[in-house]
C-alpha cells in the first residue's frame, strides 16, 4: 500500500526584495506566454517597484524556500480605492499548486486592511492565457467588460472588477 502524500507546504507571500528580481524574471520567461514587448513592460515595473515607487507594489510567493510567483499591483491612479492587478506569474514549475491563489489573496487581505475596494484585472481571450481566466474565475472574479479585437483581430481585452470588501 502506498502511504498518503504528506500535505503540501504552506505557501508564504511577502513583498519583493532586490535579490529577488533574478528569480522574479526567471517565472516571467519560463514559459511562452509573455512575448518580448510584454517582457520588457514587465521587467519595468519590476524594477519601478523593488526601486520602491508606491504605485507598483510587489510581492513574492515563497515555497519550498524559493521565489515561486509573483504578483505586482497598485492604486489606480486618479481612483480613490481601485487597484489594477498589473501582473501574476507563476513559475512554470511551480503551477497547480496554488501559488497564484496565494498571491491574489494576499492582494486581497492588502486591500480589505486598507478600507476595502475594487480590484480590476486585464487579461487576453487567447488560449494561453487560459490559466489566467481560470484562476481569476475561481477566485470570484466577475467578468465586467469584452473589448472585441483589442489586442487583434479576434483577441479580446477581458475585464475582470471584484469588489474587496474592508
Ligand atoms: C495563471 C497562473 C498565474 C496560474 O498560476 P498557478 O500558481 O498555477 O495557479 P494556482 O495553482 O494558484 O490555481 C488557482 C486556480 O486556478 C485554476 N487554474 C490554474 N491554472 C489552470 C489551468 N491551466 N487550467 C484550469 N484551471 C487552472 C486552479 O485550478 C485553481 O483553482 P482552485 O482555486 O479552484 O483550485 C500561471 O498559469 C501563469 O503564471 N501563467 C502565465 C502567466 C500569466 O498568464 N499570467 C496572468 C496574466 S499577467
Amino acid at each position: 500500500m502506498t502511504p498518503p502524500t504528506p500535505p503540501a507546504p504552506p505557501i508564504e507571500v511577502r513583498p519583493a526584495r532586490a535579490e529577488d528580481r533574478p528569480a522574479i524574471l526567471a517565472a516571467i520567461g519560463s514559459d511562452a506566454t509573455f512575448h518580448a514587448g510584454e517582457i520588457a513592460v514587465a521587467t519595468e515595473l519590476v524594477d519601478a517597484g523593488l526601486d520602491g515607487d508606491g504605485d507598483y507594489l510587489l510581492r513574492v510567493a515563497v515555497a519550498d524556500g524559493d521565489v515561486a510567483g509573483y504578483v505586482c499591483f497598485g492604486r489606480t491612479p486618479m481612483t480613490r480605492a481601485t487597484y489594477d492587478l498589473y501582473w501574476i506569474v507563476t513559475h512554470a514549475a511551480a503551477r497547480g499548486r496554488g501559488v497564484a491563489r496565494a498571491l491574489l489573496a494576499a492582494v486581497e487581505r492588502e486591500v480589505a486592511a486598507a478600507g476595502g475596494g475594487q480590484i480590476r484585472v486585464e487579461t487576453s481571450e487567447t488560449e494561453g492565457y487560459g490559466a489566467a481566466r481560470a484562476l481569476y474565475e475561481r477566485a470570484g472574479y466577475p467578468l465586467a467588460a469584452t473589448f472585441a479585437d483589442f489586442y487583434a483581430p479576434g483577441d479580446a481585452l477581458l475585464v475582470y472588477y471584484k469588489r474587496v470588501p474592508a
